[in-house]
């Protein structure tokens, strides 16, 4: 498998190809006050404990795994894989200095280097969303996980259109756009608790809370919200365009978001689905 190279066939499935070293760094600053927080409540959901063998799935820029390496100590040890090389480069330059800490550039589904039971933990914090195919990746955690293993799993929850994605689906859905479909509207593969738990029972986990929160997505401006949604996607949020359309599709929807910004700036509610199993 070559790094970086979209090689899947699910149709809609996010293209790896479209990161760049300022969408990897804009993600690094934005996530702080956002994933990243998500992020910290699940390692405290999970109780993850010093000496713990933790492996992050879809690390990004390894804010959370340098947190969890924290927590873990020097007895326990957090591996980091992700398939975009501009974020393991920022990720691999927090783990100077940490012995317990790694990271490699990797896809979920292509890790049969790493050994059966290796880990006592597996967290999947703001990824599980953009993953097409959900059983090979959980039957791939269950694999690696010990007998009784944690896996922590915080994603978008699947849940009616907001109105950002209402204005972005127009604008797409309008001439000059719309001669470029997206291949599916979304660009994420949300699940509900209903279907988070079924997956868990199909895959072998047992699942000890499977919750969906209340979350407040807040913008200050129409610009911080492009620039969240373009670096949190890896640069797919506008990729179906042709680079021509790409800059006008963007000063349309920036124009629109702005028509529902308020003193508050841009502001949405949303769920977040927070799912915790351990292997049987
Ligand atoms: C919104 S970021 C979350 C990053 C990090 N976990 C955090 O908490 O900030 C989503 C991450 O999922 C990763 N991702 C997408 N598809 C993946 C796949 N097939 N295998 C592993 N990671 C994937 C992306 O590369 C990206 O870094």
């Amino acid at each position: 498998m070559i790094p970086g190279v979209n090689y899947r066939v699910i149709p809609g499935a996010p293209q790896l190809n479209l990161d760049t070293d300022e969408l990897a760094r804009d993600y690094d600053r934005i996530s702080a006050t956002r994933q990243f927080e998500f992020g910290k409540q699940l390692v405290a959901d999970l109780g993850i404990r010093p000496g713990e063998r933790v492996l992050d799935i879809g690390s990004g820029t390894g804010l959370l795994a340098h947190h969890i390496a924290e927590v873990v100590g020097p007895s326990g040890r957090v591996h980091g894989i992700d398939p975009l090389p501009s974020r393991i480069h920022i990720a691999l330059d927090r783990a100077r200095n940490r012995s317990n800490l790694s990271f490699e550039v990797s896809d979920v589904y292509d890790l049969a280097h790493l050994r059966d039971q290796s880990y006592d933990v597996i967290v999947a914090n703001s990824v599980f969303h953009w993953l097409p195919d959900k059983t090979p990746a959980l039957l791939t955690f269950w694999r690696l996980l010990r007998p009784a293993g944690r896996i922590g799993i915080s994603t978008v929850a699947k849940g009616p259109r907001l109105p950002m994605q209402e204005i972005v689906s127009a604008v797409l859905s309008e001439p000059p756009f719309d001669r470029y479909p997206r291949a599916r509207e979304s660009l994420t593969f949300k699940v509900d608790a209903e279907e988070m738990r079924a997956l868990f029972e199909m895959t072998g986990f047992a699942p000890s809370l499977i919750d969906v929160r209340p979350v407040e997505q807040n913008y200050a401006t129409a610009e911080q919200a492009v620039r969240f949604l373009e670096a949190s996607s890896f640069g797919n949020f506008l990729g179906h365009l042709p680079t021509d359309l790409v800059y006008r599709a963007r000063v349309t929807i920036l124009r629109r978001l702005a028509g529902i910004a308020t003193e508050q700036g841009i502001v949405q509610q949303r769920g977040r689905l927070v799912a915790i199993a351990h292997r049987r």
